[in-house]
């Protein structure tokens, strides 16, 4: 967005200090001394812009806007459309969601608005441009920051005709809505549009095609409300820059259609740390799976849109980050291929829910605090390494990931509806790639593998036809797939495929799916290597599935029960390529060793020396990135970094490293 700077801010709320002009000075005094340059503003802002309906008050926030302009700070102006006016709420009801069980909302709370409603969409429309009129070309403007993490759904009657409109355009009959659904099942053969209805408690909840179809749509309305949004914007300033902020492991809507109408992919990175079990390192590495993700939204940097300073307030336990966490995780997230990162909040709140919420300045109002101090650290650093800017990632590993995959497993009944932990599977094998220093992008299921050299497919249940024709493809021509247990199952309107499993994959794969096993929690299957394979030992977990090897190599198999001596994992060569198929979720010991030979002469690592563990490497463009997240310090040929240290070097293309941190 910006040559040579990282932006480095918080969301920022002046709207609840506007009688007392002393802290605003004093908070541009504060983010002056933290290095700020760029802030979240107006999100929650809707009642001092508008505190009656067309009577629009807009000069403190010009103020504001100039305040911070003339101090250094940008803005990514916020529409307020995340939490609406009481005098809106109560004049048009229609504009409160009304739930599943068909229930209208009272006002309260924020981002639970109809996204059909057109008297909220007129309303928001005529905010935001205003907004738009006032604020679009102010120089401090950079960005905007449409609402504020879409979520949720909407059952009104509204809602329900736009879904029967969204169907007849994507079915154009009833009838082919009704193959697709399989409705003869339990006799739910549909004979008229009215008779569809979302799902509800006491209603619908059967019809597996009408489930996904319905959070399809969800998506769909959900993305159509933030263009309606960003075009509001645009018809004023066309060259609006949009973004939003999305959340982690969120499913509310498919995060790569969102991506394709948005300039720049945000998210709020609120991390469990320092859970008694769970090392830093394992949480950093979940943590670096969603930068990941929203780097390969758009395949290009991001923002870490919110996070903690220190706490939040809705943990179970709020825990603070310890100290160097925060400058850990800042850079981290440049690392991963984020060009800025902000902070909810810069002030903490005096009132209400959020009150206890972690930020940068707290109610003591001090600069001498712990919070302050590292906030101001990470600031200074983010500034001296300004240069990573705009740098992009090298393509090495891609991990498939579909939303309706997602959907459809959420609400598939069988075979372990214990939890079919999809997200857990993609997390074992991002995490080995982590700790190889393999860089790993996810994959839409309409995106590309052409480009990288090793492709996961993890627990792909929900299979489009033309996807598995890519991989075959992308195998033929030399690439290495991993596909696990649980893949090609149904298609996209989760009807089973007949035939061979997994569907189109079994002469890529040299095997064929006959039984699929899930396991109890807690229970697992003992697997030895076969043939000199160098893990010796694993534990299937979860879904285990038996195949018969039609052409593959056993490399592990199973060696109890009475799928004894089946494959567990096994390779298959195919055209140029190799694709390996991993039967079962194994145990988290498994992975790394099983990538570490994959990736062996296929894929460089970020850092050419091996690392002790605990230590990470990651590569951006030019830059190297380590991190030492172990509790101990470590020698490393060209640093010695302290625990939670963080080391940049620069790659001049001869192979030397230039440290700049
Ligand atoms: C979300 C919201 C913020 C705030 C934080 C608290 O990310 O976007 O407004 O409520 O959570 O952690
Ligand atoms: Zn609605």
């Amino acid at each position: 967005m910006q040559q040579n700077t990282l932006w480095y801010g918080a969301d920022y709320n002046p709207e609840q200090w506007l009688d007392r002009p002393d802290i605003l000075e004093q908070d541009i005094e504060l983010m002056r001394k933290a290095h700020v340059n760029l802030v979240s503003l107006g999100i929650f802002s809707w009642t001092c812009l508008e505190p009656r309906e067309g009577e629009f008050h807009m000069d403190w926030l010009a103020e504001a806007i100039d305040r911070l302009y003339a101090a250094g700070v940008c803005v990514d102006l916020a529409t307020p459309s995340a939490a609406r006016p009481a005098w809106l709420a109560q004049k048009y009801p229609q504009v409160r969601r009304v739930n599943a069980d068909r229930v209208r909302q009272l006002y309260g709370e924020r981002e639970n608005h109809c996204y059909t409603s057109p008297v909220y969409r007129e309303k928001v429309r005529r905010i935001d441009q205003e907004l738009a009129r006032r604020f679009g070309r102010h120089p401090a403007v950079v960005l905007w920051h449409i609402s504020n993490e879409f979520n949720g759904e909407c059952h009104c009657e509204l809602c329900q005709q736009a879904f029967r409109d969204w169907l007849r355009a994507r079915y154009g009959s009833l009838e082919a809505i009704n193959r697709a659904w399989n409705t003869r099942f339990w006799s739910h053969e549909y004979t008229d549009f009215s008779q569809i209805e979302s799902p509800a408690p006491h209603g619908e909840r059967a019809m597996c095609g009408l489930l996904l179809d319905w959070k399809r749509f969800v998506s769909h309305q959900t993305v159509d409300f933030m263009k309606w949004e960003r075009d509001s914007v645009r018809e004023i300033v066309p060259e609006a820059k949009v973004c939003v902020n999305l959340m982690d492991r969120f499913d509310g809507f498919d995060h790569f259609e969102m991506a394709r109408e948005i300039d720049v992919a945000s998210w709020d990175s609120y991390p469990f740390w320092h859970r008694p079990g769970d090392t830093i390192e394992k949480t950093a590495i979940s943590c670096a799976m969603m930068h990941d993700l929203m780097y390969s939204l758009k395949d290009r940097p991001f923002l870490m849109m919110e996070n903690t300073p220190s706490f939040v307030n809705w943990h179970g336990v709020c825990k603070s980050k310890k100290p160097g966490v925060n400058l850990m995780t800042g850079l981290q997230a440049v690392a991963h291929g984020a060009d800025g990162v902000l902070y909810f909040q810069w002030r903490q709140s005096r009132g209400a829910c959020e009150k206890f919420h972690g930020a940068v300045v707290g109610h003591d109002g001090r600069e001498d605090h712990r919070v302050f101090r590292e906030a101001a650290q990470l600031g200074d650093v983010l500034r001296r390494i300004g240069r990573v800017a705009g740098a992009r990632k090298k393509k090495q590993a891609a991990i498939v990931f579909d939303y309706d995959n997602l959907w459809a497993l959420d609400r598939s009944m069988g075979p372990r509806n214990d939890g079919h932990g999809l997200w857990e599977e993609v997390e074992r094998h991002y995490a080995a790639l982590a700790r190889l220093g393999v860089g790993a992008d996810f994959l839409p299921p309409d995106g590309d593998p052409h480009g990288y050299a090793l492709v996961i497919v993890p627990m792909l249940y929900l299979m489009r036809e033309d996807l598995a024709g890519r991989l075959r493809a992308f195998v033929q021509g030399g690439g290495t797939l991993v596909v696990t247990m649980w893949s090609g199952v149904v298609d996209e309107h989760d009807l089973c495929y007949l035939g061979d499993a997994p569907h189109g994959l079994t002469d890529v794969l040299g095997v064929r799916r006959t039984e699929i096993v899930p396991m109890y929690d807690g229970e697992t299957l003992r697997c030895v290597a076969a043939g000199g394979f160098p893990i010796a030992e694993a534990k299937a977990e979860a879904l285990c599935e038996i195949a018969a090897p039609e052409g593959a190599t056993p490399l592990m198999v199973y060696d109890e029960d009475y799928m004894k001596g089946a494959p567990a994992v096994a390779r298959h060569a195919f055209g140029a390529g190799q694709a390996y198929y991993l039967a079962a979720r194994f145990d988290e010991g498994f992975y790394l060793p099983f990538y570490r030979g994959l990736c062996k002469g296929r894929l460089a690592p970020a850092w050419p020396e091996p690392l002790p563990e605990g230590v990470l490497a990651v590569r951006r463009g030019a830059y190297v990135f380590l991190q030492n997240l172990s509790d101990a310090p470590v020698q490393l040929s060209q640093a010695a970094l302290t625990p939670l240290e963080t080391a940049i070097f620069e790659d001049d293309g001869s192979g030397a490293y230039k440290r700049l941190l």
